[in-house]
């Protein structure tokens, strides 16, 4: 798989090179805010995000709207050349964007909207721990234009919570879930496969309580062991087992035939939904349309331009202070890096790709091997099968041509 490279250094002054606006009218524009909080960190995670306790002086939680407010002033005098482009979708994830007030997410969300505007029927989403999302803070979302929450549900068995160390209380997901509805919020849920310590028999359950609690979308991801987290150290220490790609594989196969059955479609390897409640905002990543990453370490990609915050909260806010871009490196992608994304990012998606010239040759095989569709093929795109789903990584080899 073609690594990005480290970047070039980025301008101080956040500018973007001339073509980055080019085409841009045709392309939705999508935004991401990552709030890095979290109230404890859960043993297996590695996402940028901070306890209360490892965040030091200089980033406090309180001041972080009022500092992502400059980033948003910043993007707006970086984006002044571009057409003008009302959101589709914004993404408040992190960490936990719920531990701050709602009062702080409406705000920065107002600043958004004040600065590009929201597109009618805008998707407005944010990631919740299930212990964070009561009947009045879901109702002040949806006050402020919030459309979706996406809770981390992860499992309903108390032992493969216990192993992924998640101090949500379980029975919080009923509780969020019907707080979420009762506000008119649209609903996921996170679930995670293939922990070490559960059985088929358990993940089939904590997918039937998952579909018990009747939320429009599901997204299921194979527990990943990252370096640096408690889990990883655990395991590398021989006191948890590693994961198991095989029981991970059969329990992908566990979740899309239980999540079919009951009206869950896949629509990208990791996401099931009912008719028409797709994530628009995911869909916006894997079609690379353009999107700003607001926060400490988030990635943008505007036209054809891809940069990344500084991943410090401190560090982050001392250079909006000074008046500098919190983007610390960037790509520019030429034509070829350009094709190479569409086709890692596209495969993932049910709508599948057209079919690659550099691909070409790999068709025949790729068929007689289960990985793709066909019939789809005779029509000139890549559609993976359930067997390509599982090997998405071999397909975007052969589809890039590497032998
Ligand atoms: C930012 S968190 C979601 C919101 C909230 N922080 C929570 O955990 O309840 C995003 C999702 O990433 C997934 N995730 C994080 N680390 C993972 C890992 N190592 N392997 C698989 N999934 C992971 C979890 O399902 C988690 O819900
Ligand atoms: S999984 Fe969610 S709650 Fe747990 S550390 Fe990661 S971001 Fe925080």
């Amino acid at each position: 798989m073609p690594a990005f490279p480290d970047g070039e250094p980025a301008p101080e002054t956040g500018e973007l090179p001339a073509a980055s606006s080019d085409g841009a009218a045709a392309r939705p524009f999508a935004v991401y805010v990552h709030v890095p909080f979290c109230r404890v960190r859960c043993g297996y995670c590695d996402f940028n995000t901070y306890t209360a306790s490892e965040l030091g002086p200089g980033a406090d939680r309180q001041d972080f709207a009022a500092t992502l407010g400059r980033e948003i002033a910043l993007a707006q005098r970086v984006l002044a050349g571009f057409p003008a482009r009302p959101l589709d979708t914004v993404f408040f994830g992190g960490g936990t964007p719920t531990l701050l007030p709602a009062r702080d997410l409406a705000g920065m969300l107002a600043t958004l909207r004040d600065a590009f505007g929201l597109a009618s029927g805008a998707e407005i989403t944010t990631e919740a721990n299930p212990d964070t999302l009561t009947p009045a803070y879901a109702q002040a979302l949806a006050a402020a234009c919030f459309t979706r929450v996406s809770i981390g549900m992860q499992s309903a068995d108390p032992h493969v919570l216990a192993i992924l160390d998640r101090t949500h209380n379980p029975d919080n997901v009923a509780s969020a879930v019907a707080a979420a509805k009762s506000a008119g919020l649209a609903c996921s849920l996170d679930l995670i496969y293939g922990t070490p310590g559960e059985s088929d028999e358990s993940w089939r359950h904590s997918l039937e309580t998952a579909i018990g609690h009747e939320p429009d979308h599901i997204s299921a991801y194979a527990l990943g062991i990252e370096e640096g987290t408690k889990l990883g150290a655990q395991v590398r220490r021989g006191l948890i087992d590693d994961v198991d790609p095989d029981v991970q594989a059969d329990r992908y196969e566990i979740a899309d035939a239980v999540l079919a059955a009951a009206g869950y479609d896949w629509y990208e390897v990791s996401n099931w939904a009912r008719p028409g409640k797709e994530c628009r905002h995911n869909v916006h990543y894997w079609k690379n349309s353009d999107w700003w990453g607001f926060g400490p370490g988030a990635h943008s990609h505007i036209g054809g331009t891809r940069f990344w915050n500084v991943k410090h909260p401190r560090a982050y806010a001392e250079r909006l202070i000074r008046g500098v871009s919190p983007a610390h490196a960037r790509e520019v992608l030429s034509p070829e890096a350009r094709e190479e994304e569409r086709i890692m990012l596209g495969i993932r998606l049910r709508e599948g790709l057209s079919i690659p010239p550099t691909g070409k040759d790999a068709i025949p095989t790729l068929i007689a091997d289960g990985l793709i569709d066909g019939a789809a093929a005779i029509k000139g795109r890549v559609v993976l099968t359930l067997r390509g789903r599982l090997l998405a990584d071999r397909v975007t080899y052969a589809l890039l041509g590497v032998r």
